[in-house]
């Protein structure tokens, strides 16, 4: 028997209508606040994720599904979406325009991670991006609207807020930061590889041993320059003017390479060892790195399969059930269901059946209305419908069956 691939599952329902009902609500916030629907390839040349993501990150250097295509391209199945969106954007010339530009967006992403609990190798990402705003307001009104979509489903969250700084006070930092991690002992290969590549992203190593290490670390913190730490500070007083709750983490630094000033993490206790559901910060030299006019920008992604695990989604009684008693009848119900279908959701049994079967069914199909009919309807042009919420029962003509709500 052939399977599905590991890491890779199918989502049937009812977890397909979860996630729909997840994208409705999401894209509907996320166009509140300003978010244009956009949409990349799955596929993308590897350059443009070393490029972006970086060849330090785990992503880069571990998990791409990258192959050569038939044309000998090197190209790479997106690990996230942030990249393709940049690549967007520059190659259709709106870093040209001056403009805000705010896209969202929702997909397949693919990382060759070792599969556990709310890991998966395709998952599913919601993501928002913003071009063009420096202003802080807009990094508190994206983590507004993370907020908004977890508060939504009434999923309990913390917000992990950190600056990552900017090119004029991270790279002194670096310094200090390699200076300290060259006199370091012990710590692991993971970590070595990073301090080569990109030093802060030792600081959110897993390994309880280096952990240890770090503590005594130089913090970036004492490094920001005014601009960066007058920014942070701003958007701490936002967010605590619009009652958001949050704790600074100052190891909270991102798997990716991109990020600048604000990084931001909505984590879940109630989700194991992958607890993170929204990532997101800004990222104000990418467009810039990618080739294209300084941009600053800001965005995050929400995992989608993780929020689902959250959401308690119970499906209320909607629609018509249509039956008959009789094959006659079949005929009359086919025809009625085609009308009915044009504005309403309706399940269609093609087989005769008893009064008692078809309401039996048509309750475990959690309808909220059923049409029946049977010899008596047949001969008058009527129907016999029943509203399983009222319990109300009435004869009444085919026309009128067509316009109940
Ligand atoms: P990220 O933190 O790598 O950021 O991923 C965002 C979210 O995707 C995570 O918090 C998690 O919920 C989900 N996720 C990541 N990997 C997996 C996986 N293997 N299985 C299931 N869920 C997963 C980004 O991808 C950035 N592009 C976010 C961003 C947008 N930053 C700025 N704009």
């Amino acid at each position: 028997m052939i399977k599905a691939l590991r890491g890779m599952r199918d989502i049937l329902p009812p977890l397909s209508k979860k996630y729909l009902y997840f994208i409705n609500t999401a894209q509907k916030l996320a166009q509140n606040y300003g978010f244009e629907y956009i949409q990349t390839p799955l596929l993308e040349e590897t350059s443009l994720f070393k490029r972006s993501v970086g060849e330090s990150s785990d992503i880069v250097g571990k998990e791409m599904y990258q192959f050569i295509d038939k044309g000998g391209n090197d190209v790479v199945l997106r690990p996230e979406g942030t990249a393709g969106v940049v690549r967007s954007f520059i190659e259709h010339k709106l870093d040209r325009q001056g403009k805000v530009f705010r896209f969202y967006y929702f997909g397949a992403m693919f990382r060759y991670e070792r599969p556990q609990r709310g890991r998966f190798r395709q998952f599913y990402q919601f993501g928002v991006e913003s071009f063009g705003e420096k202003s802080v307001y807009e990094d508190a009104s994206l983590i507004l609207l993370g907020k908004s979509i977890l508060d939504r489903f009434h999923i309990p969250y913390r917000l992990k807020l950190n600056s990552l700084g900017c090119p004029n006070c991270l790279p002194p930092y670096k310094k200090e930061l390699v200076k300290f991690l060259s006199s370091c002992e012990g710590i692991c290969e993971d970590c070595k590889r990073r301090r080569e590549l990109n030093p802060i992203r030792v600081l959110d190593c897993k390994n309880p041993n280096c952990q240890e290490i770090y503590k005594t670390a130089p913090k970036l913190k004492d490094f920001l320059c005014p601009e960066c730490q007058e920014d942070f500070s701003k958007l701490q007083t936002l967010l605590k003017k619009e009652g958001v709750e949050f704790e600074i983490d100052e190891n909270l630094v991102r798997g990716l390479d991109y990020y600048t000033k604000t990084a931001f993490e909505f984590v879940s206790e109630q989700l194991g060892a992958q607890n993170a559901l929204i990532g997101g910060g800004r990222y104000d030299n990418l467009v810039e790195m990618l080739g294209g006019k300084p941009t600053p920008a800001v965005g995050f992604a929400i995992g989608i399969d993780r929020i689902l695990e959250l959401i308690e989604y119970e499906e209320g009684r909607e629609g018509f059930y249509l039956g008959a008693l009789d094959k006659e009848g079949v005929e009359v119900i086919f025809s009625l269901a085609r009308k009915k279908r044009e504005d309403s959701k309706v399940f269609l049994e093609y087989k005769p059946k008893s009064l008692k079967a078809h309401l039996k069914s048509a309750d475990k199909l959690k309808v909220t209305t059923v049409g029946i009919v049977g010899e008596e309807e047949l001969k008058s042009d009527t129907i016999w419908v029943k509203n399983l919420v009222t319990k109300k029962e009435e004869v009444i003509p085919l026309e009128k069956f067509l316009e109940l709500g």
